[in-house]
């Protein structure tokens, strides 16, 4: 059981409405419960934290919780809508689990009655230009929820000691917000620990990067990504609810992929523009070739 004293700082910060000590403080309880062995407590303190439906403070509530609402423009940059997820070309291992996540998140309700949440730490890996990206914001576009990505200039700025408290800011505003986080490209603060070329202050940032992994729970969903996994920390990818997989495509699927878009862009593919799509790598290469094209018929005899 939670220790009166922990209890009486808990009751005090809720009458003084400082959400952001109620917050920490509740979640040092369910710590305890934790590390008690009780789990089952443990659990339904938690799922009792996770934020569902909208907040009854969220107009006119507390200074703090407020300026955790609001957009830290210097560290979370908004990214434009997508389309939804059907107009990603995807493994299908992948659309299936995505698919599954997308569930769990329209009936978390649900879920929270039996304490438990839905997955919401999600990891995606694979060459660049393969629809890591794309998916965390078709992610946003399915749950109609907006999507930050975090700015790493802002994070790993030029006091590397600053690093550690700003991560805390973002999996925090991930917490008090409904949204899509997206740490892209991780690998730029995640490397391994321990490697030669590190400091120790970027071994204490992938140690705070974990402690916030495992304490944060989300309101919507954090999506870390990146093109070079084998650089990451195996604890920190442990972290994670999902991995995913985005390889580089097949030429066949590429071809079957510029078929699509270029119907939809009503144009059609002359041999020349096949010829190039053979070379294509990516999806980003195609969509680069058949925007290309696009514009040059568009242009045609202007
Ligand atoms: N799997 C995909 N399905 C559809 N379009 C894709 C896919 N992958 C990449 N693209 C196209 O390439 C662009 C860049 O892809 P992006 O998601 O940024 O790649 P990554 O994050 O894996 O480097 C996308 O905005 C989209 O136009
Ligand atoms: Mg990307």
């Amino acid at each position: 059981m939670a220790r009166i004293s922990n209890l009486a700082k808990l009751f005090h910060a809720v009458s003084t409405r400082d959400w952001t000590t109620s917050r920490l403080l509740a979640e040092e309880i369910v710590e305890a419960e934790e590390k008690a062995g009780h789990h089952g407590a443990a659990a339904r303190l938690r799922g009792a934290l996770v934020q569902t439906g909208p907040r009854a403070d969220e107009t006119g509530g507390g200074q703090p919780l407020q300026s955790l609402l609001a957009v830290q423009p210097d560290l979370l940059t908004v990214l434009p809508p997508s389309g939804p997820l059907s107009d990603v070309t995807l493994p299908q291992k992948a659309r299936v689990q995505l698919d599954e996540v997308l569930r769990e998140h329209r009936n978390k309700s649900r879920l929270l009655a039996h304490a438990l949440s839905p997955r919401s730490r999600l990891f995606f890996h694979g060459p660049p230009g393969c629809g890591k990206t794309l998916t965390a914001r078709a992610l946003g576009t399915e749950l109609g929820l907006p999507v930050f990505v975090v700015r790493f200039d802002a994070l790993v700025g030029s006091y590397l000691g600053q690093t550690s408290l700003r991560i805390r800011e973002v999996f925090r505003f991930a917490e008090v917000r409904a949204c899509v986080v997206l740490i892209d490209e991780i690998d730029a603060v995640g490397r391994r620990r321990g490697k030669t070329t590190d400091v120790g202050e970027l071994d204490r940032v992938v140690i705070s990067l974990m402690q916030q992994f495992d304490l944060s729970h989300p309101a919507g969903l954090l999506v870390a990504t990146s093109n070079i996994p084998d650089e990451l920390d195996v604890a920190l990818l442990r972290r994670f609810d999902l991995t995913l997989e985005f390889p580089a495509p097949s030429s066949a699927e590429i071809l079957a992929f510029a078929g699509r878009e270029a119907s939809k862009r009503g144009i059609r593919l002359i041999n020349g523009v096949r010829h190039e799509l053979a070379s294509a790598k990516t999806f980003a290469d195609a969509e680069q070739i058949l925007q290309v094209e696009h514009r040059r018929i568009l242009l045609r005899g202007v």
